[in-house]
């Protein structure tokens, strides 16, 4: 990684809002521990502003940024490339900037793959997945773990219709259903994993669930995508059934190390990473 216009590397996140964005602690951090002369900064863009944010991105030489709400989506056509993965998405939330030419990724449905990895008994492709949820997240994470081989991915939403589509519009093929939540409920023990995307749970609302876990299988593994609160009431039931439960912050911090890999060609260390978010949050681990 080479600047000829700084001296030092310049990094952020776009995103309104984006004042409580953990990003600027974690990738700082990161940048310390791997000696590299750059900062990281959080950047407030408004929607009427992006386009201008990105002109100035490239004027400035900004080599690398990650992008958040609400502006994953309406990025895509003002970048100059977009990886194959972030492209079916149809979101990007990591940008290279490499040599003037402006490059999308997303992490996301990777990170998300990354932090489930260390919790699993059986390879992802001999499991059964169920995925809560039909928005950006869900869509990040089905097509991730689609074009990973999972072994059968399975959505419910509380609008049927809206998870048929994202099954639809996966450019990999899995095995899969579309279910109402009521559905899903009765049929929870079929699933190794269940995975919680909505924002169903997330502060205030902390004790909300998106469907009761009554038949969830004690061997199964259930996560959440939310980190506000650390642990969800969704959460705490499934521990209460004796599962294997995994915030959001896992998933959080590898989207971001798999961003660093991105930018610095190096992978920094998660657990570092991992650390200063549950400090920040003030929270312990799963
Ligand atoms: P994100 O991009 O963060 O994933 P999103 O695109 O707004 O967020 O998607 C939110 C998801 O949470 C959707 O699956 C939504 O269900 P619908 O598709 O039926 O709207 C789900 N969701 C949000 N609030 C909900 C609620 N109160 N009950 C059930 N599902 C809810």
């Amino acid at each position: 990684m080479t600047n000829s216009r700084t001296l030092t590397n310049v990094f952020g996140v776009i995103g309104c809002p984006v004042g409580h964005s953990m990003s600027p602690a974690i990738q700082n951090q990161a940048f310390r521990s791997e000696h590299i002369d750059a900062s990281y900064h959080a950047f407030h863009v408004e929607k009427k502003d992006l386009q201008n944010a990105v002109t100035g991105i490239k004027a400035l030489g900004v080599k690398g940024f990650n992008v958040t709400i609400p502006h994953k989506e309406a990025l895509i056509p003002l970048l100059d490339e977009i990886e194959s993965t972030a492209k079916a998405i149809g979101a990007v939330n990591t940008v290279v900037n490499e040599g003037g030419k402006l490059i999308g990724y997303n992490t996301d449905g990777k990170g998300f793959i990354s932090s489930l990895r260390p919790y699993l008994s059986a390879s992802l492709h001999d499991s059964r997945i169920l995925i809560i949820g039909a928005g950006g997240a869900a869509r990040a994470i089905y097509f991730s773990l689609a074009a990973y081989g999972a072994g059968e991915i399975d959505l419910c939403n509380r609008t049927v219709l809206k998870a048929e589509k994202l099954i639809e519009e996966c450019p990999v093929k899995a095995k899969s259903r579309a279910l109402s939540l009521q559905n899903a409920e009765k049929e929870l023990n079929n699933y190794d994993i269940i995975v919680q995307t909505t924002s169903i749970g997330m502060h205030p609302h902390v004790e909300a669930k998106p469907l009761s876990l009554e038949n969830i299988k004690s061997s199964a593994i259930v996560t959440d995508i939310i980190y506000n609160p650390i642990k969800t009431a969704f959460l705490k039931e499934a521990e209460e059934k004796g599962c294997k439960i995994l915030d959001g912050t896992g998933m959080f911090v590898h989207q971001a190390a798999l961003a660093f890999e991105h930018w610095t060609g190096l992978f920094p260390d998660v657990k570092e990473m991992h650390d200063i978010v549950m400090k920040k949050l003030g929270g312990t681990l799963c």
